[in-house]
């Protein structure tokens, strides 16, 4: 279903009926977008934002509000929402600042769902990725393959699937576990400078 309509009901309902009679036993809220390039929040057009609220946040809480009744039936059940680093590893991620406004919020409804759930046998679980080699890194950060610190959405994939129903907040992949840990030990201020400086830098080179 389009997550980015004006009326999400109806796509909504179908998710609904397709889980009718099914035992969904594992979801994961992947869906996500970001701006088409770097942006300051006034330049932002307002279509844009309203479809970035809508796809990141409506989304993910109206496919969770549908499964989650059955899972509560039965007493089981796992929800991994795919958060991002942009809200979590970094105090900042200026000129890309609805996106990253947009995972707090999957950030801090995982970790509320999770402490709600959890005594129910339902394992809500927020991943925090940093930079994965996908259409998304391509657009706004130009990361056109992957690396070491980056990788594929395979490579990934397998990472995120081992750490389902472990800890309510993780990044699964092992070098980006490094990188969050080394930013423990950067002052706010200073990341806060690097991200700004490397925001206006993709603004520019978008713009040329
Ligand atoms: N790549 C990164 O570096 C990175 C870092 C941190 C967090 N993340 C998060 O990881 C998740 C996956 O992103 P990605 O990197 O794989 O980006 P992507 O290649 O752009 O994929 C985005 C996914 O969201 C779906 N989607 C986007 N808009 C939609 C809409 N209006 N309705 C329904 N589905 C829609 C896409 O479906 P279609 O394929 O059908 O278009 C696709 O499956 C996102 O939540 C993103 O915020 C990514």
């Amino acid at each position: 279903m389009d997550f980015g309509g004006d009326d999400v009901r109806e796509g909504l309902r179908r998710v609904e009926e397709a889980c009718e009679g099914l035992e969904v036993g594992v979801v994961i809220n992947n869906v996500g977008m970001t701006y088409p390039r770097a942006m300051w929040f006034h330049e932002v057009e307002e279509k844009v934002w309203r479809k970035i609220v809508r796809v990141n946040m409506e989304g993910t809480t109206s496919v969770t509000k549908v499964v989650l009744k059955g899972m509560l039936e039965r007493r089981r059940g796992a929800i991994v929402n795919i958060g991002s680093a942009a809200a979590v590893v970094v105090p900042s991620h200026p000129l890309f600042t609805i996106y990253a406004a947009t995972k707090a919020y999957v950030d801090q409804l995982s970790r509320s769902l999770y402490v709600e759930y959890g005594q129910y046998g339902i394992h809500v679980q927020c991943q925090v990725p940093l930079y994965v080699a996908t259409n998304m890194a391509s657009g706004v950060a130009s990361i056109e393959r992957a690396s070491l610190f980056v990788p594929t959405a395979e490579a990934y994939a397998r990472a995120a699937i081992r750490e389902i129903g472990l800890k309510p907040r993780c990044t699964p992949y092992w070098a980006h576990s490094i990188q969050w840990c080394l930013a423990n030990f950067i002052p706010d201020p200073l990341l806060d400078a690097w991200r700004l400086s490397i925001g206006m830098r993709r603004r520019n080179q978008k713009e040329h």
